[in-house]
């Protein structure tokens, strides 16, 4: 027997809305298009951490005091990741795409969403065993600047190595993870070299433009949190940054299958969930 859900009460719809509102208003942050279910969780999670009794309260404070901001983004945003998450993905970039970058004297990559930095590194120590690191620039983006400090530092706590090695070892890696990381007092640090050629950047996919063109978008986990007409964007941002026949890589539950910017992409390796862009850039805002 299913279960009839419980309506939503219309004043937390209207709080939430204006616990939104301010939060564009004030200090440029927009959730207003992120799938609702999680809105709320990640709402209630920020009310909760910073000791207010309703989200009205949260949101007079939020108003007026900057400084509880990080505090707020950080509990609105997910950072859960793992160095070569879904090693599949990784194992299919190293033998499908990696042939096809091959051929290009420079490329460039955009890690849209890199929260905590291990996909950029993931990439980064992939690029660097198949001999592309030297002629690759990295752009990795966030919009939780905590975040994005974090992945520039490049360390992680040292008991999440057993897990990083496995997945390197499934995703292809073709030395030992330890070639690439120095381990000291309870943490690893991944090697200066690896983000020497990565710009760490703010950009927010649901109200920033595209900066450069690509041949490779990785933005994996991150379109999950937004509706539909926010995947669209982001997707039809992706379509504009990328060169023709460049890849985009999605998370494993994420398509844009059904998405108004589909026509711009052509399956490449859909257990994976990576495409290609199909004709130029200039036909994305068609
Ligand atoms: C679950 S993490 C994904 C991390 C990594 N890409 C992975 O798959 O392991 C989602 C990240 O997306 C970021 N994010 C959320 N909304 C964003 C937006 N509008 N623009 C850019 N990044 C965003 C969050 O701050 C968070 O760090």
């Amino acid at each position: 027997m299913s279960v009839a859900p419980v309506p939503a009460d219309p004043a937390d719809e209207v709080e939430l809305d204006l616990f939104l509102e301010a939060l564009h208003r004030r200090w440029h942050y927009d959730f207003r298009s992120y799938s609702r279910a999680s809105l709320v969780r990640r709402a209630d999670l920020a009310r909760e951490r910073l000791g207010c009794a309703t989200l009205s309260d949260l949101q007079g404070r939020l108003l007026r005091d900057p400084l509880i901001l990080p505090d707020v983004i950080d509990a609105m945003t997910v950072q859960v990741s793992e160095l070569f998450r879904d090693p599949s993905y990784y194992l299919a970039l190293r033998r499908e795409v990696v042939p096809h970058l091959r051929t290009f004297p420079s490329l460039k990559v955009w890690v849209a969403g890199c929260a905590d930095g291990e996909e950029v590194y993931s990439l980064a120590i992939l690029f660097q065993e198949e001999g592309l690191l030297d002629r690759t620039l990295f752009y990795a983006t966030e919009i939780n600047r905590r975040a994005l400090a974090r992945a520039e530092a490049g360390v992680y706590a040292i008991d999440r190595l057993p897990a990083f090695s496995q997945n390197y070892q499934r995703a292809g890696g073709t030395g030992t993870l330890a070639d690439h990381y120095t381990a000291a007092y309870g943490r690893v640090a991944f090697d200066r070299r690896l983000r020497d050629r990565t710009v760490f950047t703010e950009h927010n996919l649901a109200t920033d433009q595209v900066f450069s063109e690509v041949h490779l978008v990785s933005c994996r986990n991150v379109l999950i949190y937004f509706d539909s007409p926010l995947q669209d964007r982001a997707l039809g941002l992706f379509a504009e940054a990328l060169t023709r026949g460049g890849f985009l890589g999605l998370g494993s539950h994420e398509t844009l299958r059904f998405s108004s910017q589909a026509r711009h992409f052509a399956a490449f390796h859909e257990p994976d969930r990576i495409w290609r862009r199909t004709a130029s850039r200039e036909d994305a805002h068609a």
